[in-house]
């Protein structure tokens, strides 16, 4: 079975396009499985916003506080998931929520809980619900939040998250949807980058933000043997049933050819 990871970004969630829910059903057509993970940044700085917490971040990795934690669960699982799910649901699509923690779905680890407080890296996924769900054509729309194994919940960065799942279930491809057609180097999106490369931008700040751990978990996926990794745009479509937009990242071993 084929299947694609889809990590969609709560920057373009209100702003999806009937032409990526083309591209979708081009890729179910190629016989493709698919499964979401969701963002959720501007409904979570929304509500944060409403409580007078100031969002802070690190590296692009959200410091979680017991109360952000409450927070970031509350709008991701009750507001933005629901928002997807009936995005793609009013699209045709057969959808299920689930937040991370449901069935053990998601598992991690503290990454660091001085410096980033309750924010987890995933150690674990529950691939066989995933399974069952896609064996029945369902597509499951998954919340990153995680549970640790003292049963504490943990906020995932949904880009990592996505990486993790798409690892996890053996996907083909792992494709980020976000606000921005691809990476942009000099005002131009660039067609694929390479590990050093994504690198080099980091360090010089081209690369920055939001972008960063988009391009990290890339790169973790490929090393988990996915054979594709795209950062496209959720505005237009990104397939088109032979050709891909947006910029592709390619590990270090990998040769590719147009
Ligand atoms: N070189 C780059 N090219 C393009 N965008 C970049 C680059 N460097 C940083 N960015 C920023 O990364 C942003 C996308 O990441 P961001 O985290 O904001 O969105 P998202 O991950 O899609 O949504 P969410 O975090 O809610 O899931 C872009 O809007 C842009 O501001
Ligand atoms: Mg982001």
């Amino acid at each position: 079975m084929k299947k694609i990871v889809i990590k969609c970004g709560g920057s373009i969630l209100d702003e999806l396009t009937p032409a990526f829910f083309a591209s979708l059903k081009e890729l179910q057509g190629h016989g493709y499985r698919l499964v979401f993970v969701h963002g959720g940044g501007p409904d979570i700085n929304k509500m944060l916003a409403m409580y007078q917490v100031e969002p802070e971040f690190h590296n692009g990795l959200r410091k979680t506080t017991k109360e952000t934690l409450e927070v970031v669960e509350l709008v991701l699982s009750g507001q933005t998931n629901r928002k997807l799910v009936q995005k793609l649901t009013q699209n045709g699509f057969q959808t299920i929520g689930l937040n991370g923690s449901d069935g053990n779905l998601l598992q991690a680890d503290f990454i660091d809980q001085q410096s980033l407080g309750f924010v987890g890296e995933i150690t674990k996924v529950n691939d066989q619900l995933i399974s069952i769900l896609i064996q029945e054509g369902m597509i499951p729309v998954i919340t990153p939040i995680a549970v640790h194994e003292t049963g504490q919940k943990l906020n995932i960065n949904a880009d990592y998250a996505a990486a993790a799942v798409a690892g996890a279930i053996g996907a083909e491809q792992c494709i980020f949807v976000t606000d921005v057609e691809g990476i942009m180097v000099e005002n131009q999106v660039v067609h694929s980058v390479e590990k050093e490369q994504v690198e080099k931008y980091i360090e010089d700040g081209t690369i920055y933000g939001g972008m960063i751990p988009k391009v990290t978990s890339a790169l973790s996926a490929l090393d988990k043997g996915l054979s594709s990794v795209m950062i496209v745009s959720g505005k237009a479509p990104f397939f088109n049933g032979e050709e891909w937009k947006g910029t592709k990242i390619i590990g270090k071993e990998w040769s590719y050819h147009e």
